[in-house]
């Protein structure tokens, strides 16, 4: 069994956006038909296999029926390696955005998801799981890309305030002329760019971003500290397979595990580093690591995470019950005959790792799909967009005389830099999606604004 790119040792992915593999698309479509009787069972299994490998042989890929794509997601978060909160996979709500190709539309429905997700009106902050699938990739044709690495996420700047992570990403967008407030908690723009178009900034509306400012049971002067966190963790940069079928743009999200927040996102010294401040309010001798400053000011501020989204009425959960939950899923998955992969390291929780149940046994490590991935470009693009290039797996087309200079250059964006022209090209209609077929594409460079 070969452990998921990304996966320890195992390299990260990159996409090539070849035609679609048949034998993946038949194992795929079997497995599927079997776990759900209700579409029909075996005879309409050999159907459907025959009907997409002409399909493939014809255009290079075919397209998922709704309930196919559907459950084919739910699958993906099934396999999903490092993903503790397994347990609730079948409840994944799937929205079909297919038809879904402008930066505009595009832009509404990730809004859209991120208010479903939050749950609305007297529901709000009832989150729930959802995915939403964006068109698929097709060979040979280019696509919109979203640069974010999750739909939201906080800004960081050189001076040390907001996350850290996101030093080099705000300095994109502000580049391309977006103004922060200059807080520790400004939410950043989401960053959508159609082949040969200039990158297009969206900024999330207020309704959209739901957050909870953080204060403590019982230590009054918490709050002072002025932290809060975003409730919904939106993962925007994976690509989706399913059945050698890729979806570049599927964002998916759920609820949050309040050590990813209290334990990482806030404790991290390389993302907000509260461990020193939290210590010394709690008066703690930081002079001798053998205080255990850090652990008691870990303690107190996952305390803090827990109590306030509780408080807020949005839904967490601890880090002791998503580990009984999670051997809970795995008893369920054996008893259905299938094998649960996991990753140890992503899986055993960044606090008190031995007092919760994964932390004593071993998971498979196996790469099952469908699934999600990460590729480089991707990743770079979440971070650094601006040197993003340096991984891409194309050849650097020649620099311009008047860039030359600069010291940044635009990424390629992925979508743009494949080979066209040798493979057959499928439009939507005969992919029966529906939807407008994206209009004649600039390949290469992208051309634009930044000053230089
Ligand atoms: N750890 C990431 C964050 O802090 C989110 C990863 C997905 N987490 C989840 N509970 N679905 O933002």
């Amino acid at each position: 069994m070969n452990p998921p790119p990304g996966y320890r040792d195992a390299p990260l992915s990159q996409f090539h956006n070849e035609p679609t593999d048949p034998d993946e698309a038949a194992d795929f479509l079997q497995r599927v038909y079997a776990e759900n009787p209700k579409l029909g069972g075996d005879a309409q299994a050999a159907h459907r296999i025959e009907q997409v490998r002409e399909q493939i042989a014809a255009l290079g890929t075919y397209a998922h029926t709704r309930a196919e794509l559907a459950h084919g997601a739910r699958m993906a978060w099934r396999n999903a390696s490092r993903c503790i909160g397994r347990l609730y996979w079948n409840s994944l709500v799937v929205r079909d955005l297919r038809g879904v190709t402008t930066v505009e539309a595009t832009a509404e429905h990730l809004v859209e998801h991120l208010l479903m997700a939050s749950g609305r009106g007297v529901n709000r902050g009832r989150l729930r799981p959802v995915i939403s699938i964006f068109p698929q990739a097709v060979p040979g044709r280019p696509r919109t890309v979203l640069w974010n690495e999750q739909l939201i996420r906080y800004a960081g700047y050189r001076d040390g305030l907001g996350d850290q992570a996101y030093v080099e990403f705000t300095e994109a967008v502000s580049e391309l002329g977006w103004r922060g407030k200059h807080s520790s908690f400004d939410i950043l723009p989401l960053v959508l760019q159609e082949p040969g178009q200039e990158p297009h900034l969206v900024d999330l509306p207020e309704d959209a971003v739901l957050e909870v400012p953080l204060s403590h049971p019982d230590l009054p002067w918490f709050a002072e500290l002025g932290l809060r966190w975003h409730g919904v963790p939106a993962i925007s940069n994976m690509r989706l397979t399913i059945g050698g079928v890729h979806y570049p743009l599927a964002p998916f999200s759920g609820w949050y595990m309040g050590t990813e927040i209290g334990a990482r996102n806030l404790a991290d010294a390389d993302r907000y580093d509260q461990l020193p401040v939290i210590a010394a309010r709690l008066g703690l001798d930081t002079g001798r690591e053998t205080t255990l400053w850090r652990d008691r000011a870990l303690v107190e501020l996952n305390r803090a995470v827990l109590w306030s989204f509780e408080q807020a009425g949005v839904k967490i959960a601890d880090h002791h019950t998503e580990s009984r939950h999670f051997l809970t899923h795995i008893e369920r998955e054996e008893r259905s005959g299938r094998t649960v992969p996991g990753d140890w390291t992503w899986l055993v929780p960044p606090m008190s790792g031995s007092i919760s149940p994964v932390f004593h046994r071993y998971y498979p490590e196996a790469d099952q799909r469908p699934n999600f991935y990460l590729d480089e470009t991707a990743r770079d693009l979440g971070r650094c967009p601006f040197h993003a290039s340096a991984t891409a797996p194309v050849p650097t087309p020649a620099i311009p005389a008047q860039r030359r200079a600069a010291p940044i250059v635009r990424p390629p964006v992925p979508g743009l830099s494949e080979p066209t022209g040798e493979l057959p090209v499928i439009t939507p209609e005969r992919l029966q999606l529906g939807g407008p077929e994206s209009g004649p594409v600039r390949k290469g460079w992208l051309l634009g604004s930044r000053k230089n």
